[in-house]
């Protein structure tokens, strides 16, 4: 299937071969359909990217109108090449929303935000820069780590923070929605990415897309494995921009040949929140709730080593039942207490320990 960017490429080939032989009737018609193709381009998009292709179609439009008058023929809607918009699939993992995260609520993973912002914010942001000096924009950058390290949660940043499209899908969504077809799913996924001048993709949960293939591996798994390679195979010469970001909590449950054919430029531990991390997180979630005078969040930072971050947050949400129970009971304005802390605390455990962390340091020794 040809996406609508392939088509409009189509359409200005033709347009050029047919000047080139001076069938000005047969070029003023392929110009016209590109023009189609761009304003069916800038209707997908938003900002930047629709006013290029809004401007491709006026551009196409004004040598569409210089070649009519070249044979004096106006061409008929009818004798068009037609434009339909299959390209419309994928459609549905395009966020139309941003997400209203941002960098800032995101504690620690100074690794993982200077690489997001080197491969791509700054890459996207100034695809002109980047390419002047001679780095090519795009590629793969893939985020591993124990759950609830905010991963997720810096895919929804990043998304925020650009005005390209985004696309969203997770691979137990994928999988669930569309077993059986998900490599198609993938690919339309993908594709539909690449018609984009600029997209970012986010596969949450990658391992469960990208499964080890082996001879007890279902065939289907195989073949999105083998799909997956070849859609992003190929997407660096592209003259679009895409950037692919896999997150995943089992990294070496993906297949082999993900790693080892250089899909992922850009592969980025996080793990675990340091302590500077953990105030931070429980300092985000306390936000705009009343603390007891002698509630210190640094002492609970200290206590919640170990944690993770979706545990430190869990903490203070704990707290903040014990005290909304407590205001409710005392007719009192909710504070929250040590002793409101110290009940999260026995209610909440650590979900990181050493058993779950040494895969992990294993994984880590043999790859890097
Ligand atoms: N580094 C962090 N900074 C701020 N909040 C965090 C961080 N890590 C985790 N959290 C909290 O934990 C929740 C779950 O994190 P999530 O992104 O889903 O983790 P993962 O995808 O790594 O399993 C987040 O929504 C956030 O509230
Ligand atoms: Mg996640």
């Amino acid at each position: 299937m040809q996406s609508m960017t392939e088509k409009m490429k189509g359409f200005a080939e033709t347009c050029s071969a047919a000047v080139k032989s001076r069938d000005f009737a047969t070029a003023a018609k392929a110009a016209t359909a590109a023009a189609d193709c761009a304003d069916i381009l800038a209707s997908r998009t938003v900002g930047i990217v629709a006013e290029a292709y809004a401007k491709d179609s006026a551009s196409w439009r004004e040598l569409a109108k210089k070649l009519i008058s070249a044979v004096g023929k106006l061409p008929q809607s009818g004798d068009r090449p037609a434009v339909d918009s299959s390209g419309d699939v994928g459609k549905e993992w395009l966020l139309a929303e941003k997400p209203d995260v941002t960098f800032d609520d995101i504690a620690g993973m100074e690794e993982a935000k200077r690489v997001i912002n080197e491969m791509v914010l700054y890459p996207m942001r100034s695809p002109e820069k980047a390419r002047a000096l001679g780095l090519n924009p795009g590629g793969g950058v893939l985020l591993f780590g124990p759950p609830g390290t905010g991963k997720t949660m810096l895919g929804k940043a990043i998304a925020g923070a650009l005005e390209s499209p985004f696309y969203y899908a997770s691979g137990a969504d994928l999988r669930s929605k569309w077993y059986g077809e998900s490599e198609q799913r993938l690919s339309q996924l993908l594709n539909a990415a690449k018609a984009q001048p600029i997209a970012v993709v986010f596969l949450d949960e990658i391992e469960s897309l990208l499964p080890k293939r082996n001879e007890e591996s279902h065939a289907a798994d195989n073949r999105v494995v083998t799909q997956f390679l070849a859609d992003l195979g190929g997407f660096r010469d592209s003259k679009n921009l895409l950037l692919v970001l896999g997150a995943t909590n089992k990294p070496w449950d993906i297949d082999e040949a993900v790693f080892r054919t250089g899909r992922f430029d850009e592969k980025v531990y996080i793990g675990p929140p340091d302590l500077a991390a953990r105030r931070k997180i429980l300092e985000l979630n306390v936000k705009g709730a009343s603390l007891a005078k002698d509630m210190d969040l640094g002492t609970l930072a200290i206590e919640t080593a170990g944690f993770s971050g979706s545990d430190c947050a869990a903490v203070v949400a704990a707290a903040k039942r014990c005290a909304l129970g407590r205001a409710i009971r005392d007719n009192a304005d909710p504070i929250l207490t040590t002793e409101d802390f110290a009940e999260a605390m026995r209610r909440i455990p650590s979900s990181i320990n050493d058993a779950i962390l040494a895969p992990y340091r294993k994984f880590l020794e043999e790859r890097f």
